[in-house]
């Protein structure tokens, strides 16, 4: 089926979180409108886009009822039903990324066997059925056990340092990755047009929480050696280029002590290390994927600014209806972006919202960004030991 393009298409977007939100944002820009499937009528994409269906992204049934409202189908995040959306393709209606690319990829072990067997750098690996403590031993510590399925922030990787470390295993079907020795975490967004030419952003650099696993810091561009840059924009147009995939990608790299780089997992979306976008470059991520899935000419990667990104995330020990303490303070800086998801309630560690510090001295946002976190914290009308 041919997709209507701007400015009349009207996009069916599977899941409705921030990057649901921004994208409708983007997407209202370009004289587009949508539908989101999402099974919270509060969530953040549903409360501005013309139209909501609440309902699992599971739901045969009503991912059949949106792709029959909408032009074409695109998604913000993986665990949803792949399956469905495979026979959707089948029966003409058009959704991208393809459908049998996110099923690759919404399993951890068939998305490693893909780069194994296309020849992309990735820790080696193993699959596990069932954990055990003998297949552990046998592979090796350190290891990092993770779940095929479902994981998302963290959730779903357990880093074993020694034997001892088994008995923290995730009791579902996994694989175990060797442990990188990690200099710098990376990520490269890339988008592939339906002509199939491709363009990358320049890579970031992503620092995480050390216990929650959230990206704690992002700054853009990356502070490795150019030739480590060209390199690392190189390999992600190959993962993308090798999967034929349209729209936006995410791939998250290691760059390892040795200097090697190595993917560690493809996001088949819109992601976390490239909201710098939105303020810190000619055409931010969610344009970028609607040009993507329209069939319109991809936009420029370009960088406006070096920039600094920090997710707002809820204070530990508050839940519900959220405040943003030290806004005025944050707000009274110069280059500051604020960015807020409008989430109903808050929640330890949820993320609520990000700020993008610009400043032609990276080193200047960095320190700022620091700063502005220490300064802001999202508190909820609930308040204790919760
Ligand atoms: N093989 C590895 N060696 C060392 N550290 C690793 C390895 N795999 C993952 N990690 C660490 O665990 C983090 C989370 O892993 P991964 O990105 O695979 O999981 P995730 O839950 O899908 O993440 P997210 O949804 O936040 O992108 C990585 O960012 C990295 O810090
Ligand atoms: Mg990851």
């Amino acid at each position: 089926m041919s997709v209507k393009t701007t400015p009349s298409a009207h996009i069916g977007i599977v899941g409705g979180g921030q990057l649901g939100r921004m994208l409708v944002q983007a997407a209202a820009r370009f004289g587009c409108s949508c539908t989101i499937l999402d099974p919270d009528p509060d969530c953040p994409a549903g409360q501005i886009a013309a139209d909501q269906i609440v309902g699992s992204c599971h739901d045969d049934t009503q991912l059949r009822r949106l792709a029959a409202a909408c032009d074409l189908i695109t998604y913000e995040h993986e665990d949803i039903n792949s399956k469905t959306l495979g026979q959707l393709a089948a029966e003409g209606h058009t959704i991208y990324p393809e459908p049998h690319i996110l099923a690759i990829i919404q399993d951890k072990l068939s998305q490693k066997q893909y780069l194994q067997q296309h020849h992309i750098p990735t820790a080696p690996f193993i699959a596990l059925d069932q954990p055990n403590q003998q297949a552990c031993d046998n592979f090796g510590y350190p290891l990092v056990q993770k779940a095929r399925r479902g994981g998302y922030d963290g959730r779903g990787v357990q880093i074993m340092h020694s034997a001892a470390d088994f008995v923290h295993y995730l009791p579902v079907p996994s694989l175990l990755e060797a442990c990188v020795p990690i200099q710098k975490e990376l990520a490269v967004m890339v988008a592939r047009g339906q002509d199939g030419h491709s363009i990358a952003y320049p890579p970031v650099e992503m620092h995480f929480h050390p216990e929650h696993n959230l990206l704690d810091l992002l700054l853009a561009p990356a502070d490795i050696p150019a030739d480590t840059a060209t390199a690392a924009r190189d390999l992600a147009l190959q993962v993308v280029n090798t999967l034929q995939g349209v729209g936006i990608f995410g791939i998250e790299l290691f760059l390892n002590t040795q200097g090697q780089l190595l993917v560690n997992e493809i996001a088949p979306r819109t992601h976390n290390s490239g909201h710098h976008t939105l303020d810190a470059h000619i055409t931010d991520q969610f344009e970028q994927q609607l040009r993507a899935i329209l069939g319109l000419p991809l936009g420029s990667t370009d960088a406006l600014s070096p920039a600094a990104m920090i997710n707002l995330l809820g204070a530990n020990n508050y839940r519900g209806i959220p405040t943003v303490c030290g806004l005025d303070t944050a707000l009274k800086q110069p280059g500051v972006c604020y960015h807020w998801y409008a989430k109903k309630e808050t929640r330890p560690q949820r993320k609520m919202g990000h700020i993008t510090i610009l400043n032609t001295n990276l080193t200047k946002a960095r320190t700022m960004a620091t700063r502005i976190r220490e300064q802001l914290q999202i508190q909820g009308n609930t308040h204790g030991r919760l």
